[in-house]
């Protein structure tokens, strides 16, 4: 098996990096809206921060999850990590950890949870959201908990530094709150962690205000040559441009959404869209454009994405590591915690000893 190293990631003696953490749900393989979205700001954390980046499987079983997601959680975790890896985030530099693996996140969990009231979570847009129509009378204890779980995953390896979405934001504020109420009742366990929103989303190839892959609308980071094309090709455009010969809007048309984003040449960019405006360019030229220039964003990430898949076993190997060392991690804070609180597990010490008594006797 093909070890992945671990040297870059020492600090020098006395060097203090800030921690990082954030993570997705191993829903499947990452897109461009992923990369726009994060993954790019992923990039520029990466080399003067600790960054421990979760797949959290434990979120996703809260979101009602069809059989077929549990089914795939191993195999979207490996995605997840080969895309991370695909774009460029240094496998020597970052911690990737599976959420189900760390035990410490479900006790921690618990012990976070009479930090904050029922009606405090139900207030959030998130939780309201993912109520919908059932109402939140009807939804399960465990989705209502779903950002008292975050917390316990941002508390555990007592990050400094949230890297977020606009959409997750609430959950950081909540997990502030309850870290200051968990101080101040018990003494100084955790850092107050800072939410970082990080911009962007990425309106689908449909013209939808948002790339998902449940809407059909995506370019994956992993989508080789000829789906990109065809992709490409039947993006959505201005609808009133029956005719190359008529003026075109530029704003809100996905097709120079994607150019602005990904064209490192601005200038020609400007030059197409007074063409697109005046109507002296086609759409099938713009296009034709656009494929030129996400091929070339796409070819060097699909080639790297390939070079570590064939590096048999690399990616699980990186993951068990990530998550020991995250378990490392979660043992020495749970200790922390509980010294705190004074959960002495006295208890706990007794049973396990006997435990072992009843095992060497059988
Ligand atoms: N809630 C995040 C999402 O929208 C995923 C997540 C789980 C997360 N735990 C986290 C993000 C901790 C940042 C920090 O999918």
């Amino acid at each position: 098996m093909d070890e992945p190293h671990t040297a870059a990631r020492e600090t020098a003696p006395g060097e203090h990096r800030k921690r990082i953490l954030t993570g997705d749900r191993p829903t499947g393989c990452l897109h461009l809206g992923h990369y726009v979205g994060s993954l790019r700001h992923r990039l520029a954390f990466q080399h003067d921060h600790d960054s421990f980046f979760i797949i959290a499987d434990l979120h996703m079983l809260t979101t009602k999850p069809s059989k077929d997601d549990i089914e795939h959680i191993s195999e979207h975790a490996r995605e997840i990590v080969l895309d991370h890896l695909a774009v460029g985030i240094d496998p020597a530099a970052v911690t990737f950890y599976l959420q189900s693996a760390v035990h410490e996140v479900y006790e921690l969990q618990l012990l976070l949870s009479s930090l904050v009231t029922v009606e405090r979570l139900q207030q959030l847009p998130t939780i309201k959201d993912m109520a919908s129509a059932a109402g939140l009378e009807q939804i399960p204890y465990s989705l209502l908990g779903y950002p008292v779980l975050q917390a316990a995953d941002i508390l555990l390896p007592r990050a400094h530094v949230v890297p977020v979405g606009k959409d997750n934001e609430s959950h950081v504020e909540i997990t502030r709150q309850i870290a200051r109420r968990f101080n101040s009742a018990y003494g100084e366990v955790f850092p107050i962690p800072d939410a970082f929103v990080v911009g962007g989303t990425l309106v689908g190839t449909d013209g939808n205000a948002k790339m998902s892959k449940s809407l059909d609308n995506a370019i994956f980071l992993s989508d080789d040559a000829a789906t990109l094309r065809r992709r490409v090709r039947s993006m959505y455009t201005d609808p009133k441009r029956v005719h190359a010969d008529i003026p075109g809007t530029v704003e809100g048309n996905p097709v120079f959404d994607y150019l602005d984003l990904f064209d490192p040449d601005t200038a020609a960019v400007d030059a197409l869209k007074a063409r697109y405006r005046t109507g002296t360019v086609g759409d099938v030229e713009v296009k034709a454009h656009l494929l030129e220039v996400l091929e070339a964003f796409l070819s060097p990430i699909r080639e790297r994405r390939a070079d570590y898949a064939a590096r048999g076993g690399f990616v699980d190997a990186l993951i068990v590591e990530g998550t020991l060392r995250m378990r490392d991690e979660a043992r020495e804070t749970m200790k922390a915690v509980k010294q705190a609180m004074g959960l002495t597990g006295a208890w706990n010490r007794i049973v396990r000893r006997a435990e072992k008594a009843h095992k060497r006797a059988e």
